[in-house]
């Protein structure tokens, strides 16, 4: 079956071991389309290691042993060997866009490459969404290799969301990257994608849907948020949103006095 026919209903995680070799204790996990999931735990307890079956559609032939199903069965193997086919796009705190070439230049490039129609169009949807994720807009003229991290990261992701259209999206550890967390879960649910966060930050983890706790190297628990977690989130929300601000004052140089009155503005 051509890889491109098929339509994303699930993707299941079987158990494998831990490190210590035993059978790990959870039944399976299953990601819908729309939903998001944290992955939490201690540095070394095997997140990254998580977030690698998935994106190798491991098949017990990783250090974890896993298996990752999509619609209940093995995926077809150009998921793994062919990056236009595979359905996944990975975004790590390494990711780095190496083109020399402006915002708007790159992005028409891969459109192309797609085979997408209306262009220059769909370049711009791509940076329109980016500028949702950061504070400082980026703009198409700007040349990859003169955008920040988290500008980089915003295009990244906008790119994964509308140009390869990727129905699943990893993200290991890209939280203090200077991106808008919360307009990135919000996007994920109205372009109905999954996307699975590697993070050590409450406010993502408490905004996924669930979230999966990692130690020595297996799935420990999966927790979903209930009513009582649901209240702690609106004032760490609050809270967030004000270091935001903090945040961008100082690294403008600006002095944070006034903050208190902003603080009643946006929250
Ligand atoms: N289930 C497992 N069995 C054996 N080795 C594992 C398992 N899970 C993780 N590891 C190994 O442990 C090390 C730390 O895992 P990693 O996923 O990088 O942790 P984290 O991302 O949480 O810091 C890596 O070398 C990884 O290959
Ligand atoms: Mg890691």
């Amino acid at each position: 079956m051509d890889p491109e026919d098929i339509d994303i209903r699930e993707i299941r995680i079987l158990p494998g071991t831990k490190k210590n070799g035993e059978k790990e204790g959870y039944d399976n996990i299953v990601i819908v389309p729309g939903e998001t999931i944290s992955i939490v735990g201690p540095t070394g307890s095997g997140k990254s290691a998580l977030i690698n079956d998935i994106e190798m559609f491991a098949r017990k032939d990783t250090v974890t042993g896993r298996t990752v199903l999509v619609n209940g069965a093995h995926p077809p193997e150009e998921y793994v060997r062919d990056p236009s086919k595979k359905p996944i796009a990975s975004i790590t705190q390494n990711t780095k866009c190496l083109a020399d070439l402006p915002v708007s230049e790159f992005l028409e490039m891969h459109i192309k490459a797609r085979k997408m129609g209306d262009v220059e169009d769909v370049a711009l949807k791509t940076i329109e969404l980016a500028n949702e994720f950061v504070g400082e807009k980026i703009s198409g003229d700007v040349k990859i290799t003169g955008l920040s991290g988290g500008q980089t990261r915003a295009l990244m992701i906008a790119d994964a969301v509308v140009i390869s259209n990727s129905p699943i999206i990893l993200l290991d550890e890209v939280e203090n990257a200077g991106i808008y967390k919360d307009k990135v879960i919000e996007c994920v649910k109205r372009f109905r994608k999954a996307v699975v966060f590697v993070t050590h930050d409450p406010l993502i983890s408490l905004m996924c849907d669930k979230r999966v706790v990692m130690s020595n190297g297996a799935v420990e628990k999966v927790i979903k948020p209930n009513g009582e977690e649901k209240s702690t989130l609106k004032e760490i929300m609050q809270t967030d949103r004000r270091i935001d601000i903090v945040r961008e004052k100082i690294r403008s140089g600006e002095s944070i006095a006034d903050c208190w009155q902003l603080f009643g503005q946006a929250c």
